[in-house]
């Protein structure tokens, strides 16, 4: 198993696989980026091509291999993540040890799921139960190959029939229940989730049924219209776009995603050849979402429903996907409630206004045009509150200035006045970032640390690591290093040193380390990256390590003596000369 790791990370770059889902910088001799995994506008993300790592020194402070991050990113197992970096680069994983106990409970609901979908389905087409949902399909034109090929379904109205079936398949009750299938009534008796509706199988974008939802066929019911899976080990709504293992070559091929809130949204057009939507199901769109289409696009199409709910969802992920880079348009279909119905209505009206894609930012202005008609002063000060802090945001100074054009000439107003709201919301945003930054600063406070860490990491990342060592080891020796692992790797790096005199070499460095070791020199070997350069220069800062040192000793011996020894005396006193000439050098120059 070890070898098959090995042999993974060998033949997957982790520049290249990580730099193929977002988009990384160079910075000297690593990479960096906004970290995927938290909201940040500066980037603490680090990769080493040399030596296969990352690690965020931002919120999330984690790190690791290019399994570890495909881990993350796909909120998946390790086993999982081996395995399918095992079928990218062609490794073969014969003896894998099916250990993780995640990872096999992963499995068992996934095979649940996908059983039940096959139930569903067979009820739908092959019984008489499924006749009803049938006749409903029908009515809403929907095709038997385009139902199979979304693998629709019924869930008869009976109260345990999928129980049952799948208890002969010999899963348990307590599986079942976790997969979402079934829930707890009176007497905590189990009964199916889904009784009498229209079935759509959720899939993740490798193929698996992660989900369902099911569709009420009796619209007067007052019964819910979707009922969903709720959150299991496998089915995160956060993370799912209904449609996308169908749409993702589709999405690939036309370098765009057109986002929609409703299953039937994705079902109907991808009927009459448009195969690239996916539907959010009716919430905002998230982050999630965000990054998995990230995969295959860099342009996504946002035709939410007409109604304002559907518009307040889109304005809420705007700023998500403008963070994660994507180019981002609208569509209208304003002669219809929802795609689904538009291009039923009139499927060349939809064609035409799926090519009137307009720029989010003219969509932004046009919706607070029609809500406040710029005819008086306040309406016209009310577009500029909801309009301008799009406008701050976009990077691209051509383009903004374009906007700014438009604004300006939309409200009868000096390009220069809207430029000065434009200074002001950016001030007012600096001012905020100041407070959340020197809170994070007190938070992780440690400046003491940090330096620490700095230092070492100069030293790990040098071409010349012996003269940047020298410069800092005339000054701190390892015990002034605070943090006990710290203080470790500085000793170890000494020793390797008087062994290897000649040149450092990083790689036997590393593989020399302890299993605790090695994550901790991870993260100061990345860290320099992280920081850039500062603008304090090595000796001052090895002299402020050198000057808390020297501190905590002497108060130490202070504390714990209560009559001095004529060496201790000494001792103090030899301490606290260090500390002056210590103090000398870092007065300012
Ligand atoms: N939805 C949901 N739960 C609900 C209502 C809605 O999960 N109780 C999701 C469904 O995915 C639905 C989407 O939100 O498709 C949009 O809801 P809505 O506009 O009410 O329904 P339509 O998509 O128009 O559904 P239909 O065309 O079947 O009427
Ligand atoms: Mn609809």
């Amino acid at each position: 198993m070890n070898n098959a790791l090995e042999e993974v990370k060998k033949r997957v770059d982790i520049v290249d696989f990580i730099g193929s889902f977002i988009t990384l910088r160079k910075a000297g001799r690593n990479f960096k980026a906004l970290c995927p995994f938290h909201k940040e506008k500066t980037p603490s993300f680090v990769i080493s091509p040399e030596r296969q790592i990352w690690h965020c020194f931002g919120a999330c402070g984690e790190g690791g291999d290019v399994i570890k991050f495909l881990m993350k990113w796909e909120n998946i197992t390790f086993f999982e993540a081996l395995r399918e970096l095992a079928d990218k680069s062609g490794v073969k994983l014969r003896d894998i040890s099916y250990e993780d106990s995640m990872w096999k409970k992963k499995e068992r609901l996934l095979r649940i799921n996908q059983l039940a979908g096959e139930y569903f389905t067979y009820v739908l087409f092959k019984t008489s139960f499924g006749k009803k949902a049938l006749e409903y399909l029908k009515n809403r034109t929907i095709k038997e190959q385009t139902a199979k090929k979304f693998q629709l379904g019924y869930a008869p109205s009976s109260w345990d029939s999928l129980l049952q079936f799948l208890k002969k398949k010999n899963f348990e009750e307590g599986e079942i229940q976790q997969a979402g299938l079934a829930v707890k009534g009176e007497g905590s008796k189990l009964y199916d989730r889904f009784r009498g509706r229209l079935m759509f199988s959720i899939f993740d974008a490798r193929g698996n049924i992660v989900g369902f939802s099911g569709r009420n066929l009796n619209e007067d019911e007052e019964e819910a219209k979707y009922i969903n899976t709720p959150e299991t080990p496998v089915y995160h709504k956060r993370e799912t776009l209904f449609g996308i293992h169908v749409a993702k070559e589709a999405i690939k091929k036309e370098k765009n995603a057109l986002l929609v809130e409703g299953e039937f949204d994705v079902i109907t057009p991808y009927q009459q050849g448009f195969e690239n939507f996916v539907a959010i199901k009716g919430s905002s769109v998230t982050r999630e979402q965000l990054m998995l289409l990230k995969r295959y696009t860099e342009r996504i199409t946002l035709a939410l429903d007409e109604d304002t709910a559907g518009k307040e969802a889109m304005k809420r992920g705007i700023e998500e996907a403008e963070r994660l880079d994507f180019e981002i348009e609208v569509v209208q279909f304003d002669f219809a409630k929802d795609p689904d119905e538009a291009i039923r209505s009139d499927a060349a009206r939809f064609k035409k206004a799926l090519k009137k894609r307009l720029p989010i930012y003219d969509f932004v202005i046009d919706q607070a045009i029609k809500t406040y008609p710029p005819d008086d002063a306040f309406n016209k000060r009310k577009i500029g509150d909801e309009v301008l802090p799009f406008i701050e945001r976009i990077r691209n100074p051509i383009v903004q200035s374009h906007y700014i054009k438009k604004v300006a000439s939309i409200l009868d107003v000096t390009e220069a006045s809207v430029e000065t709201l434009i200074r002001k919301i950016k001030r007012k945003k600096k001012e905020q970032q100041f407070l959340t930054q020197s809170f994070k600063k007190s938070e992780n406070g440690d400046r003491e640390r940090n330096i620490q860490k700095y230092l070492l990491s100069l030293v790990f990342q040098s071409e010349e690591s012996y003269r940047i060592a020298k410069k800092i080891f005339e000054i701190v020796s390892p015990q002034d290093f605070s943090i006990p692992s710290y203080e470790k790797i500085a000793t170890l790096y000494l020793e390797f040193e008087n062994k290897h005199s000649s040149k450092f070499h990083l790689k036997t460095f590393a593989n020399k380390l302890n299993f605790e070791l090695r994550p901790v020199f991870d993260e100061i070997y990345l860290y320099a990256t992280y920081q850039g350069e500062l603008e304090e220069n090595v000796e001052r800062l090895a002299y402020e390590i050198k000057k808390i040192a020297l501190k905590k000793k002497i108060t130490e011996l202070v504390a714990v003596t209560e009559h001095f020894s004529k060496e201790q005396e000494q001792e103090v006193k030899k301490l606290t000369n260090q500390l002056k000439e210590v103090e000398k050098m870092l007065l300012p120059v």
